[in-house]
């Protein structure tokens, strides 16, 4: 079943743009977002004033990008909570909330329990899910599945930058239904997509593969992003984590000063993903200090940043590019080179990719 790939993981990268392209196939129609699962389900996102997505793992940093987007486009304040935590306490909502939980399996107990929980307190529920018919959506109000196909490997990869797609989906449904949709630039870019990841795993699978293979005696990596970047810090992270067994933390960027800063010696590997100085000169210059302010103290860094950014190029030890792309767009594409680091660096200590030690695919206890 993997083909000619060395794991299920290294196909399931490659397979992104049809797992992005899938998620988004019947879900644009005359230059908007229409999500025909929700045709009907207006009530769901019209007189609410409060959504809180939530989640485990990968897909709590999927749902960290659909607050910036879902704000953003659909002006409505936003949270993200751990779904082990979102119960075991006395959360304000009601009527008025609409919870989204995301979930590969749907099947992961945490995720499926606050799920149940938000419902018997009266909130308004919609899943996105990796899988047909699984117990949380049939627990939820609505359903948007992401279309990635079958994920094998333990790592989540393509159902990650699918769940970001269908966020950003829903998104721009929730900004149409609820008349302020604005940003009609985003729609025109979800088309573009799909061919946007195959050049970042086309320039830069060898680069960063090589990358991975001299650092192969690694022991910590950070990882630091802003904005919508942030999240792609936590979850590029999380892989290194997950399948080379190395220490690695994901910050925002604005936060260095406040703590992690005190981590910098010489030699640290830190990336930075860097967002596009077309959205925001502001953000941008911003984390463009903190690459000065780290390489001050010796960091070895190494930056994602978007073709002909040439602010980064004296700061960098290394610089990997992605295409250029809207804000909102721009996670689905910096992560690609995160996946890929962690999965070469865990070959390069000869371990297996596809089942990391301890973990589970799907956990069903809580
Ligand atoms: C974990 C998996 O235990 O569950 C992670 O190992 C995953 O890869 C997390 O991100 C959440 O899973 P799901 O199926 O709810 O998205």
């Amino acid at each position: 079943e993997k083909g000619g790939w060395a794991s299920f993981m290294a196909k399931e990268v490659a397979e992104q743009p049809e797992a992005v392209a899938n998620t988004i196939r019947g879900r644009v129609q005359d230059g908007e977002v229409v999500i025909p699962e929700l045709d009907g389900l207006d009530d769901l996102f019209v007189g609410i004033n409060r959504v809180i997505i939530t989640a485990c793992g990968t897909a709590s940093y999927a749902a960290l990008v659909g607050k910036y987007a879902i704000e953003q486009w659909a002006r409505v304040a936003t949270d993200v909570e751990l779904a082990h935590e979102f119960r075991y306490r006395d959360p304000v909502i009601g009527d008025d909330t609409l919870v989204i939980s995301i979930s590969q399996s749907g099947e992961t107990m945490d995720t499926l329990m606050a799920v149940k929980y938000a419902r018997e307190r009266g909130a308004r529920t919609l899943s996105i899910c990796n899988t047909q018919g699984a117990t949380i959506p049939r627990e939820s109000d609505a359903v948007v599945y992401t279309h990635a196909g079958p994920e094998v490997a333990v790592a989540s990869t393509k159902a990650f930058s699918a769940q970001i797609t269908a966020l950003l989906l829903l998104g721009l449904h929730m900004g149409r239904v609820r008349s302020v949709l604005t940003d009609t630039a985003a729609v025109a870019e979800l088309a573009s997509l799909p061919e946007k990841i195959a050049s970042v795993l086309e320039k830069e699978n060898d680069h960063v593969t090589q990358l991975a293979n001299w650092m192969a005696d690694t022991r910590s990596v950070l990882f630091l992003g802003r904005h919508v970047g942030y999240p792609i810090a936590l979850e590029g992270a999380l892989k290194l984590k997950e399948i080379s067994y190395i220490h690695a933390e994901g910050f925002a960027a604005g936060e260095l000063k406040h703590g992690p800063i005190a981590l910098i010696e010489p030699g640290q590997p830190v990336f930075v993903i860097v967002p596009s100085p077309r959205h925001s000169a502001l953000i941008h210059s911003k984390v463009v200090s903190n690459i000065q302010e780290i390489r001050a103290r010796g960091a070895r860094v190494i930056v994602v940043a978007e073709e002909g950014d040439a602010a980064v190029l004296p700061f960098a030890d290394e610089v990997i590019h992605i295409p250029l792309a809207g804000a909102m767009f721009e996670p689905v594409l910096a992560v690609v080179p995160l996946q890929i680091f962690a999965m070469a660096l865990a070959t390069a200590k000869g371990l297996d990719v596809d089942q990391p030690r301890n973990l589970a695919k799907s956990v069903t206890v809580e």
